[in-house]
């Protein structure tokens, strides 16, 4: 029976760190602050959104939400941006994803400050982190699967990792830090096109799976003795919660469990550590100003 990676634990013992830092700050008056664009009412990013605010505060952060209307126009969401850019209090910006349709997503996070782009989605910080500059912000999924392997003491060197997707927010910033010195892993990245998924998965020393679909990864496809990274978050209907709905990740948890060594639960897992490194990104934005 797989041991559980436990996301909400790894977080408290950081966010106590960081908290320490946050005050360190405060004393030389300065306060972290975070800015959350939140374009539309789409539940889950308001759920997401809700949460990174809140995290911010209770570690004695500024954080806030600016919620925009779903048919903002591109020219009103700049100037939003631009007021952000040029606040001295805010010390880190991020819009979330996905955004309407209308709404040019790439232009858009181009036009975050590189200095405040917490989410490291910049071009300028994606280009920084690719070619291992300390400066870049590192997107926090990615940081955060790292510094979960490192607090779990397992290795990474010259282990196979698989990982299942190609998205810019998570699969390719992680699979360049996981090749990199350091990490030193083999990476090998499969997506939607690659066929017999499964001939790759069962490969797998660590086993990364971020594309949002339930069960896409059951028991058969892994190696016995795997440890499993779950990003999906997935709400399914659930008529014994109060919400309605539950949340789970893309991994069949329970049979797949039965195989690996170690897997992240969801949710639990990975969400949590999310947000930690964003905090964590805040805080860097928040020191860079002071030194
Ligand atoms: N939507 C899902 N994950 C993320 C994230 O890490 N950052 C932003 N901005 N939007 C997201």
């Amino acid at each position: 029976m797989a041991r559980n990676i436990d996301g909400t634990e790894i977080s408290r013992v950081m966010r106590a760190e960081m908290a320490q830092q946050v005050a360190e700050l405060q004393a030389a008056g300065v306060t972290p602050g975070l800015s959350v664009v939140l374009v539309g009412n789409n539940p889950a990013s308001q759920a997401y959104v809700a949460s990174k605010t809140r995290a911010c505060e209770t570690l004695g952060m500024k954080g806030q939400t600016l919620n925009l209307p779903e048919d903002v126009s591109k020219e009103e969401l700049f100037a939003v941006i631009d007021r952000l850019n040029s606040d001295a209090t805010v010390h880190g910006i991020l819009v979330q994803l996905p955004l309407p349709a209308h709404l040019p997503y790439k232009a858009v996070l181009e036009h975050i400050h590189p200095d405040k782009d917490v989410d490291g989605f910049h071009p300028q910080n994606a280009g920084l982190a690719f070619v291992g500059d300390p400066r870049a912000f590192i997107p926090c999924t990615p940081a955060g699967i790292l510094e979960m392997l490192r607090r779990e003491n397992i290795p990474t060197r010259g282990k196979h990792v698989v990982i299942v997707g190609r998205s810019l927010i998570v699969s390719k910033p992680l699979a360049s830090l996981l090749m990199a010195p350091g990490p030193d892993a083999t990476v090998t990245i499969t997506h939607r096109h690659t066929p017999d998924l499964a001939a790759f998965t069962r490969q797998a020393d660590i086993l990364i799976v971020a594309v949002g679909k339930q069960n896409l990864i059951t028991a058969d496809m892994v190696k016995p003795g795997v440890v499993v990274i779950d990003v999906g978050q997935n709400r399914v209907p659930d008529a014994s919660s109060a919400r309605g709905f539950k949340m789970v990740g893309d991994v069949d948890f329970d049979a797949v469990s039965q195989v690996a060594e170690a897997i992240t639960p969801v949710p639990g897992g990975v969400g949590p550590m999310t947000i930690t490194m964003l905090l964590a990104n805040t805080l860097q934005a928040a020191r860079a100003r002071v030194t």
